[in-house]
C-alpha cells in the first residue's frame, strides 16, 4: 500500500515537473522584446551607394579616413608611405625601442643590453652602408632579417615596420654620442 502511494506521489511530481518545463519553453510566436535592444531586433538596412540621413556628407558608404594607406601599398611600396611627421616618427621610435634596441642599442650604436650577455653585437647603424640603404631595402631587411637578426614580418605590422624605417634613418643620420 505504502509502495503504491509512493509511486503515485512520484508520478504526480514528474507530471508537475513536465508541466513546468512545457509551460516555460519559449514560444515561437512570442514577439521579440522591443526594449532595450529594439535597434538590434529591427536594424535599418542601407544600400552602400544610397543617400544617408545619418552622415554629414549625405553618403552611406564613408570614404576611408585621411592618411589611410591600402594594405598592398604597404607591402609593395618602394618609398616610405609614411611622411616623417611627429606621429609616425614617435611610433617608429617606440617600435625601435621595443623590438630593436635590445640588440642595436637605444641610439643604434650596436650596444644593446643583450650584447653584454654574449649575443654578438651588430655593427653601428651610423655607418655609410646603412645611410646608403633605400627605404625599400631597410623595410625588406627588417621584414626578412639577416644573419643573426631575426625576421620581423610576422611580429611587427607592415605599418610599424615602415615607421621603424623612419627611426633607423633618424638614428643613422645622428652622429655617434
Ligand atoms: C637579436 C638581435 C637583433 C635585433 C632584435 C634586431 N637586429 Fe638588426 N641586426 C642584428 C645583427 C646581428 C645585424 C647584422 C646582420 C648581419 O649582417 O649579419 C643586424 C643588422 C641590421 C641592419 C643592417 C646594418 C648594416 O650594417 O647593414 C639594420 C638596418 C637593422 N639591423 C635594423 C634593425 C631594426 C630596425 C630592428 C628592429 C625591428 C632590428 N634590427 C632588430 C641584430 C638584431
Amino acid at each position: 500500500m505504502k509502495q503504491w502511494r509512493d509511486s503515485l506521489a512520484l508520478a504526480a511530481m514528474l507530471a508537475l515537473l513536465l508541466a513546468a518545463v512545457w509551460g516555460a519553453r519559449p514560444s515561437v510566436e512570442q514577439p521579440v522584446p522591443a526594449f532595450p535592444l529594439s535597434n538590434m531586433a529591427e536594424p535599418l538596412p542601407a544600400r552602400s551607394y544610397s543617400p544617408s540621413p545619418v552622415f554629414a556628407d549625405g553618403r552611406t558608404m564613408q570614404p576611408p579616413p585621411a592618411g589611410t594607406v591600402p594594405v598592398d601599398a604597404l607591402r609593395d611600396a618602394t618609398a616610405n608611405p609614411y611622411a616623417a611627421d611627429a606621429g609616425a616618427a614617435a611610433r617608429g621610435e617606440w617600435v625601435f625601442r621595443t623590438y630593436c634596441a635590445t640588440c642595436h642599442g637605444p641610439t643604434g650604436m650596436g650596444d644593446g643590453p643583450v650584447t653584454r650577455r654574449g649575443v654578438p653585437a651588430p655593427t653601428s647603424l651610423k655607418s655609410d652602408r646603412v645611410r646608403a640603404l633605400t627605404d625599400r631595402e631597410l623595410f625588406e631587411l627588417i621584414s626578412g632579417g639577416r644573419g643573426k637578426m631575426p625576421p620581423y614580418a610576422r611580429m611587427i605590422a607592415a605599418e610599424d615596420r615602415w615607421k621603424a624605417v623612419i627611426e633607423v634613418r633618424k638614428l643613422s643620420r645622428e652622429d655617434a654620442p
